[in-house]
């Protein structure tokens, strides 16, 4: 039987693996208490969780929620727009959005974004330098890790310089566990947030620019997508894409400063070991500890003994399926050589998931990692931590991963 899983804890929070490695030794899926009360179905192994991410009889469509509806305000109506995005959708709803948004999302578009990603990332740095300044403390998470993503995302969206300040706010403050901001701070910041993507909908109807979601608006093929579709996949871009490559840069970074060797080889080099530092990061601290929750549509086998009934939530641990020792040779080790080009190079990880749902932004969120952290470490040779590692804070809950904080000094 296994033991109670809270992920309120802080412990647990911060290395979760020894646990899911308990559960993987009993069996591709297990049925695992929660400390809410209630129980899901955790899939831990390389191999069963692509098996069932890739199943249909695993739907990704929410339960209704139980209870009276709550009260219209523009948070509510914010909120009930993120529950009606391609992530919560099956085939065929879902095949038809996701079909009009990868036409946008080319690799030749994504690219493209490079020279801004470089001028993104260049004031940032300076940003994190200044702090540092005659032996200043800064927070890699709060002056890297968290602003850079929220730009890249105004860059797709088209958002303009001056209101990119505003996006910052309003999305960290949604991000922010409700007691750490003053009262009604987080409904303000789903509103304004609300109300800003629906003016800019507008906005890019009577004058499209070059970014992505002025082509989504005009896209003119046939079942193209309405009003509300595009601002359900505003609020999707912005969160698929802000609180992953976030937890990307900062446990990279993390990872990078407590191992100086890998540091050194990624900088004489280049760009090669680099892509690999990231692949290992993506791996071995996956940025989505859990991917989106399943929920069965009819009893479901996997073999050696799991049997999922109807109507069961499951949970994909993907931090867990990306350190399976069948799969990985020594999978808690930090090891980019693995990801090297050659003989013998490691399989994939399922940090971006797999099948259907499979992440649309992999691509820029490799290229955002690949740009930033070498301009950071070649900026900012000496960076250590300014904590202990085990001192580090770690966000709670099953679904993201990463440090909540990263304090960083000059030696
Ligand atoms: C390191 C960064 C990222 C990681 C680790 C990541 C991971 C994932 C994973 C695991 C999924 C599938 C979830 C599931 O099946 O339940 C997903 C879906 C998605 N991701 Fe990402 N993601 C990252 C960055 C981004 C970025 C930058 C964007 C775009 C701005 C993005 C857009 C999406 C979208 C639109 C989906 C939904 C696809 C669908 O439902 O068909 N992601 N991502």
């Amino acid at each position: 039987m296994p033991v109670l899983l809270d992920p309120a804890d802080a412990g647990f929070a911060r290395d979760p693996y020894p646990y899911y490695a308990r559960l993987r030794a009993q069996g591709p899926a297990v049925r695992t208490p929660l400390a809410n009360g209630t129980h899901a179905w955790l899939v831990t192994g390389y191999q069963a969780a692509r098996t069932v991410l890739s199943d249909p009889r695993f739907s990704n469509v929410p339960a209704p929620r139980a209870g009276r509806p709550k009260p219209d305000s523009a948070a509510e109506r914010a909120r009930a727009c993120l529950a009606r995005h391609m992530l919560n959708l099956d085939a065929p709803d879902h095949n038809r959005l996701r079909r009009l948004v990868t036409g946008a999302f080319t690799p030749r578009r994504v690219d493209a974004l490079r020279p801004r990603i470089e001028q993104l990332v260049g004031p940032l740095v300076a940003d994190v330098q200044a702090r540092l300044e005659g032996g200043g403390v800064a927070d890699l998470v709060d002056a890297f890790a968290f602003p850079l993503p929220v730009l890249v995302i105004a860059e797709l969206l088209g958002i303009p310089e001056a209101d990119r300040t505003d996006l910052r706010t309003w999305t960290y403050r949604v991000g922010s566990p409700a007691d750490s901001l003053a009262p009604g701070e987080v409904e303000e910041a789903w509103g304004s947030l609300h109300t800003y993507f629906s003016e800019l909908i507008a906005h890019k109807r009577r004058a499209p620019g070059d970014d992505l979601f002025s082509a989504l608006v005009h896209e003119e093929r046939e079942g193209s997508l309405d009003d509300g579709e595009l601002l359900a996949l505003a609020f999707l871009l912005l969160f698929a894409g802000y609180e992953t490559t976030m937890n990307l840069l900062s446990s990279a970074s993390l990872l990078l400063i407590s191992h100086p060797e890998e540091l050194g080889a990624a900088r004489r080099e280049g760009s090669r070991r680099w892509d690999a530092v990231v692949e290992e990061t993506l791996r071995h601290a996956s940025p989505l500890e859990g991917a989106t929750w399943r929920r069965t549509t009819e009893e479901v086998d996997l073999g050696a003994g799991a049997v999922i009934p109807a109507g069961e939530s499951v949970l994909v641990v993907l931090a867990a399926a990306s350190r399976d020792p069948e799969h990985f040779a020594e999978p808690d080790v930090f090891r980019p050589a693995r990801y090297l080009a050659g003989a013998g190079r490691a399989a994939g990880h399922v940090a971006f998931g797999h099948g259907a749902h499979v992440c649309l932004g992999a691509r820029l969120a490799r290229l955002e990692a690949t740009i930033a952290l070498p301009m950071l470490f070649g900026a900012l040779p000496g960076l250590a931590l300014a904590d202990a590692v085990d001192a580090i804070p770690y966000r709670p809950g099953l679904l993201v991963r990463g440090p909540r904080s990263l304090r960083v000094q000059r030696l």
